[in-house]
C-alpha cells in the first residue's frame, strides 16, 4: 500500500559522548565567529563540564556572551520577553547557543527568531507566525527528554488566559543539535526521570496516533526500543554514559516522531493539569500513558505487537496476546521508574475531580488523534478517577 505523507527533519545532529570538546571547531567551520549561550541556571551554577566547555569557546571564539536563565520553573512570554531584551542588547553574534533543558532550548528557539523579528514573543503564538528566519541556533538538551531539539516547537504559558500555546511552526527549529551525555551527567535524578517519562510519552504517543505513517513508525519504534532499554539505568546504573546517551538518542527520535505525526491522550491531558496544578510535564503526560494502553488494548487495538517485537521475541503468540503481554512490560517499566500512580500530591483530587474533568473538554481534538474512540466528557472524567486516591468512580 502506498501513503501519502510529509516528513520533515532540518538540523544537522552531532552525537557522542564528550562530542562538545570539539565544539568551537564545529562553530568556525560553519562560519560563526561569535556566540551568545543561553544556559539553564542549573547546569551554569553546578556543572564543571559547562565551565570547562565555556572555557573552551571562549579561547576557540572571537567573541562569548552568556545569559544565565532562571531554572525549574516551565516558562511564559513575559519572561521571554525579558531574555530577549536582554539579548537584542548585546553585541550581535553569528550564533546562538541553547544549554539546558527543554524549558532553555524552547526560550533558546525562540529568542533567536526574536532577534531578527520584531516585538514580543506572543505576537508570534500559534503556527507558521514568524516572518523572517531567525539566527542560527544550536540546542544542546542537559536533560534527556522533551526533543526540543528537533522539533519546530516552543512551549510558552500565556500566564493571563492561563494556557500553554507556544510559537510553532516555520523557523522553531534548532540549526543544529547536540546529543553529548556528558551534559546529563550532573542532572539532578528526579528531573532525569521526569524527562525520559516525557521521551517515553512522545515515543508511545506518535507510535499510537492517527496521524502516523511509515516514516515515523520507524522513528517511533526506534526510539521506543532505545529508551525501554536505556531508562531503567537512571535507577539501576546512573553514571553509565553510554546508557545516557542511548536516552538522549531515544529522546531525539522520539521528538522526531512527534512532530511529524501527531499526540494523543496523555499528551493532551498534561497540558491542563501542569498549567492549573503545576503537574511537571513529564509526569503529567507519563501517568497516564500504561492506562491508554490498557484503554486501547480493551478495545481491540493490537499494534502494541509491533513495539514487542522490537524488545522480545514471542514467535509463538497472536497480535492480541503480544499487546496484552506489552500491557504488562509497559506497566513494569513505569514502575521502574517510579511513574506515580495518582495525582494526589499536586492537588487532584476526590473532592475536585468534576471541575478538573471540566479542564478536559476543549482537548476533545487531541483526544481524537488516538487510535480509539476516547470522549472528554465521558472516558476524561473516568480516566482521571483511576488516578486519585480512593477514586475509581465520579
Ligand atoms: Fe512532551
Amino acid at each position: 500500500m502506498s501513503e501519502t505523507f510529509k516528513f520533515l527533519l532540518q538540523n544537522s545532529m552531532c552525537h557522542g559522548v564528550g562530542w562538545s570538546r570539539g565544539l568551537g571547531d564545529f562553530l568556525k567551520e560553519n562560519g560563526y565567529g561569535r556566540a551568545l549561550i543561553l544556559v539553564d541556571q542549573g547546569v551554569a551554577d553546578h556543572s564543571p563540564y559547562f565551565w570547562e566547555i565555556e572555557g573552551l569557546l571562549k579561547a576557540a571564539l572571537t567573541g562569548l556572551d552568556v545569559l544565565v536563565l532562571r531554572g525549574s520553573e516551565e516558562p511564559d512570554y513575559d519572561y521571554l520577553d525579558q531574555v530577549a531584551g536582554q539579548a537584542r542588547a548585546l553585541q550581535k553574534s553569528d550564533v546562538l547557543l541553547g544549554i539546558g533543558g527543554g524549558s532553555c532550548m524552547d526560550i533558546a528557539k525562540a529568542v533567536a527568531v526574536l532577534l531578527t523579528n520584531p516585538g514580543k514573543g506572543i505576537e508570534y503564538r500559534g503556527f507558521h507566525m514568524v516572518k523572517v528566519p531567525g539566527v542560527p541556533t544550536v540546542c544542546i538538551p542537559t536533560t534527556a527528554g522533551t526533543g526540543s531539539e528537533v522539533t519546530i516547537n516552543a512551549v510558552f504559558t500565556d500566564k493571563k488566559e492561563m494556557k500553554k500555546l507556544g510559537i510553532n511552526g516555520r523557523y522553531l527549529n534548532a540549526t543544529h543539535a547536540v546529543l553529548d551525555a556528558e551534559w546529563t551527567m550532573s542532572c539532578p535524578p528526579a528531573v532525569a526521570l521526569s524527562s525520559g517519562m516525557d521521551a517515553l510519552t512522545h515515543a508511545m504517543e506518535s507510535f499510537m496516533c492517527k496521524q502516523h505513517n511509515g516514516l515515523t513508525r520507524v522513528f517511533s519504534a526506534a526510539a521506543f526500543e532505545l529508551l525501554y532499554k536505556s531508562l531503567p539505568s537512571l535507577v539501576d546504573d546512573p553514571q553509565n554514559r553510554d546508557k545516557r546517551q542511548d536516552i538522549l538518542l531515544g529522546a531525539y527520535l522520539a521528538g522526531v516522531a512527534l512532530f511529524n505525526s501527531g499526540s494523543g491522550i496523555s499528551g493532551a491531558l498534561s497540558y491542563p493539569i501542569g498549567v492549573h496544578f503545576k503537574v511537571p510535564h513529564g509526569i503529567g503526560g507519563a501517568v497516564f500513558l500504561a492506562s491508554v494502553v490498557e484503554y486501547n488494548i480493551k478495545r481491540g487495538y493490537t499494534d502494541y505487537a509491533e513495539l514487542l517485537d522490537r524488545i522480545e521475541c514471542n514467535p509463538g503468540m497472536s497480535l492480541a496476546e503480544k499487546s496484552k503481554y506489552f500491557a504488562e512490560l509497559f506497566r513494569a517499566l513505569s514502575d521502574k521508574l517510579g511513574v506515580p500512580k495518582y495525582l494526589d500530591q499536586w492537588g487532584i483530587t476526590r473532592a475536585n475531580l468534576k471541575e478538573v474533568a471540566r479542564l478536559l473538554i476543549p482537548f476533545q481534538g487531541a483526544f481524537n488523534q488516538n487510535p480509539v474512540e476516547f470522549s472528554a466528557t465521558e472516558d476524561g472524567p473516568k480516566f482521571l478517577a483511576r488516578h486519585v486516591k480512593e477514586g475509581t468512580s465520579l
